[in-house]
């Protein structure tokens, strides 16, 4: 049987991304674009010029695609877009180019939600097989859950106010690191030369459930920074930046062994510790949960860098399971800019109001 190839589109946020993905678990091609110059002087996103991008970029970018797998789209099968959550003009540009593209060829279309793009990374990458439990952390979101299959998502626990790729993208910003917050701050860890010297609170660390919450850190983190007072040194900056990570690890350890055991209470048979989104590539993160793993006695996958943060391969292969199980969409799907995981899942206790819910 010749597999089946499916074109990916990704353009939920800030990255325009093409990828062509086989139901083999073979990455034919996989282009990123990001726009980060576009919004570096704003100091974030700003919606209406990454919708703009995406529309200038993306016919371009599945070119590229399309030549670097050596394919046509006369071999394409299927295409899968991220229909939401995220930027809603972002989004239509993809969903729009998605749906011409299949009806132009007569193919099936899956409108694919970017967190289940990311949630199930892990089965294109290392072929994980379901349940597992699942971290899931990015720019707009900070959730546990057990993956018990293609669709099937249940909620363990969330943050009740800031995502945590939120939390490393303001802490730089206070540290004067710059944008995108995540990997600068990494960066800046790296050179710590006195790690232990600040000492941060440890939110939700010991209480019960698996809920999050990160804004009390980046608040005591804004403290230290008034009591040094003037320009912060180089050497104050990496400190600081080694602190909040190092806290942001112990806080998610701490979460994740709870998560652990109610996974394991869920399904005793076992399954593995997937990380999954942009915090994901945070090698001080992927450090820490490698050992709460290993000392639970539970396999540890992480997918490679480049997989966690966004890109369109992880959307092609989420189409990819969802035409396995004969699942398509409609060429009048309408864009969703909120889309939970687990529909059933409660707001956590102190979420005020929706939250910022743009990134994903
Ligand atoms: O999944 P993603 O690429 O975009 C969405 O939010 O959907 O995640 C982006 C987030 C940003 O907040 C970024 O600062 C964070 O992931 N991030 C990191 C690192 N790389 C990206 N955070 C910590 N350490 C990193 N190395
Ligand atoms: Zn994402």
């Amino acid at each position: 049987m010749t597999a089946m190839i499916v074109l990916g589109i990704e353009t939920s946020c800030d990255e325009t991304a093409a990828a062509i993905v086989t139901d083999a678990r073979e990455i034919r091609a996989d282009v990123v674009l990001s726009q980060l110059d576009d919004h570096t002087p704003y100091g974030g996103v700003v919606p209406e010029i990454a919708a703009r991008a995406h529309l200038e970029h993306l016919d371009g970018l599945i070119r590229r695609a399309l030549e670097e797998s050596g394919l046509g789209l006369g071999d394409i099968d299927a295409v899968a877009a991220t229909g939401g959550p995220g930027l809603i003009g972002g989004v239509i540009v993809g969903v729009m180019t998605a749906k011409a593209i299949a009806a132009a060829r007569g193919l099936p279309f899956v409108a694919v939600n970017h967190l289940e793009g990311h949630a199930l990374t892990a089965r294109l990458t290392d072929d994980v097989p379901f349940p597992y439990l699942l971290l899931l952390v990015s720019g707009g979101h900070c959730q546990l859950l057990v993956v018990e299959g293609v669709g099937r998502y249940r909620r363990l626990g969330t943050t009740i106010d800031d995502a945590v790729g939120e939390a490393f993208d303001k802490t730089a910003k206070l540290l004067g690191l710059g944008y995108p917050g995540g990997p600068l701050l990494e960066k800046a860890a790296a050179q710590a030369t006195n790690p232990g010297r600040f000492d941060l609170p440890r939110p939700m660390v010991g209480r019960p459930g698996c809920d999050f919450s990160f804004s009390g850190l980046k608040t005591a983190v804004r403290r230290h920074v008034e009591e040094l007072g003037g320009p912060l040194s180089v050497e104050d900056r990496a400190d600081l930046a080694a602190a909040f990570q190092n806290t942001v690890a112990e806080v998610m350890a701490d979460r994740c062994a709870r998560a652990m055991r109610q996974f394991k209470d869920l399904h005793p048979q076992g399954g593995a510790l997937v990380v999954a989104g942009g915090v994901a590539a945070n090698k001080a993160l992927r450090a820490r949960l490698q050992r709460l793993a290993d000392r639970e006695g539970m396999p540890f996958v992480a997918p490679p860098l480049r997989l966690c943060t966004d890109n369109a391969a992880m959307i092609a292969w989420a189409g990819i399971e969802r035409l396995r199980l004969g699942q398509t969409d409609p060429l009048d799907f309408a864009p969703r800019p909120r889309w939970p995981l687990d529909p059933t899942a409660k707001p956590a206790i102190g979420k005020a109001g929706v939250g910022s819910g743009v990134k994903a």
